[in-house]
């Protein structure tokens, strides 16, 4: 595995680059979606600046449940449609939240949480789970997030068994 201490570049779209390679080498040949999730989760929390939360929610029988995460303890069960995970699931659509406390319906899982953004992740079309990130700054993601956080959410789309239950 390349080293994840590397020297990570300032500027945003240089430093999703590198990131996004070092994912690629970090899941290569491995498909247990909870290994590759939690090795994911840890990897995004070391790089990332400026967040305190960093995980993913699976989908099971239409709601979101808590998967592999690096942060405070969260809310377990999430419906589709509430919150800012459960919209990114009803909307099939990454959400940009610049103040969480204007998110109508935002579930506060660690209060120092100010802005969030929550990538839906698919599987033949269909979401099958979110990779949610909170920060402490309001305003913390921008749109280079979107574009850099959704190319990585390919990876682990790619990367990922997610029929594992035998669903
Ligand atoms: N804020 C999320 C809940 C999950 S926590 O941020 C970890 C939401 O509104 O869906």
């Amino acid at each position: 595995m390349k080293d994840i201490n590397a020297s990570y570049p300032e500027e945003k779209a240089e430093m999703y680059k590198l990131l996004h390679s070092q994912m690629k080498a970090l899941l290569e040949g491995e498909h247990d979606m909870t290994a590759n999730l939690a090795n994911v989760s840890a990897l995004l929390n070391e790089v990332l600046d400026n967040i305190n939360w960093v995980g993913f929610y699976l989908m099971k029988n239409n709601e979101l449940i808590l998967g592999p995460f690096q942060g405070k303890v969260a809310c377990v069960r999430i419906a589709a449609g509430k919150g800012v995970c459960g919209t990114a699931v009803l909307e099939n659509k990454t959400q940009l939240v610049e103040d969480v406390h204007r998110f109508p319906g935002h579930i506060a899982c660690d209060s120092a949480s100010n802005s969030e953004i929550v990538i839906p992740l698919r599987c033949k079309g269909k979401v099958v789970g979110v990779l949610d990130i909170d920060s402490p700054l309001i305003g913390r993601f921008d749109t280079e997030d979107v574009s850099g956080l959704e190319k990585l959410a390919g990876v682990i789309e790619e990367a990922c068994d997610w029929m594992q239950d035998g669903k």
